[in-house]
């Protein structure tokens, strides 16, 4: 069963290794905190929390491709959101995804109240064909209620188990 904890640049090379198994050129970055999902000992699920430009930015979540569907990336938006508390954040989504996304407080905004550098990234995907949009996850939201049960506090060291339930334990995984 996948467990679901934060760590940070010190695990960037299995990281990196992930994200390449699953054919993603994605690098992250030593000062990042990332919430990784493992499984059996190997990486299953990533995403990152990035400072970009003075802001708070989710990147690059990604859960492997037999693993899909199953709740296991609702969970690691759960173990994400504590990181950001208490400041805004923003994702590039795709369309499709918005309702996922907004389980953990998320609304799309209109790319010209987004900062600079992302409505440009936003702007190069929808070149690209990519069907997405802007979103900001505020600041002053709460965290998700259904978190109650779980430990509150983010880890105070960098790779340290954030003590959410496992996956089992959650009954959100088939
Ligand atoms: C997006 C992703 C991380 C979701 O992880 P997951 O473990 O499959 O997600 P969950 O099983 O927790 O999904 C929960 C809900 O999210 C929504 N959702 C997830 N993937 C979806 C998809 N491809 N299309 C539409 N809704 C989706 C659904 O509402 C789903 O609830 P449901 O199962 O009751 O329909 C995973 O599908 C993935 O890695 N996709 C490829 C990479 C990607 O697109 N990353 C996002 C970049 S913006």
């Amino acid at each position: 069963m996948p467990t679901i904890r934060v760590t940070d640049g010190r695990g960037k090379a299995r990281v990196d290794a992930f994200y390449a198994s699953a054919g993603r050129r994605t690098r992250s970055a030593l000062a990042e905190r990332v919430v990784i999902a493992e499984e059996h000992g190997c990486i299953v699920g990533v995403v990152r929390l990035c400072e970009e430009e003075g802001h708070c930015v989710l990147r690059t979540m990604f859960v492997k491709e037999a693993l899909r569907g199953k709740g296991l990336g609702v969970l690691m938006l759960k173990a994400f959101e504590p990181l950001v508390q208490g400041r805004d954040c923003y994702c590039l989504s795709f369309d499709h995804l918005t309702t996922f996304y907004g389980q953990i407080g998320f609304v799309s905004i209109p790319k010209e109240s987004a900062p600079d550098h992302l409505r440009e990234r936003l702007e190069a995907n929808l070149r690209k064909g990519d069907k997405m949009l802007v979103m900001l996850r505020p600041a002053c939201l709460a965290r998700h209620e259904d978190l109650s049960g779980m430990e509150p506090t983010p880890p105070a060291s960098p790779d340290t188990s954030l003590r959410l339930p496992t996956v089992a334990e959650a009954s959100a995984f088939g």
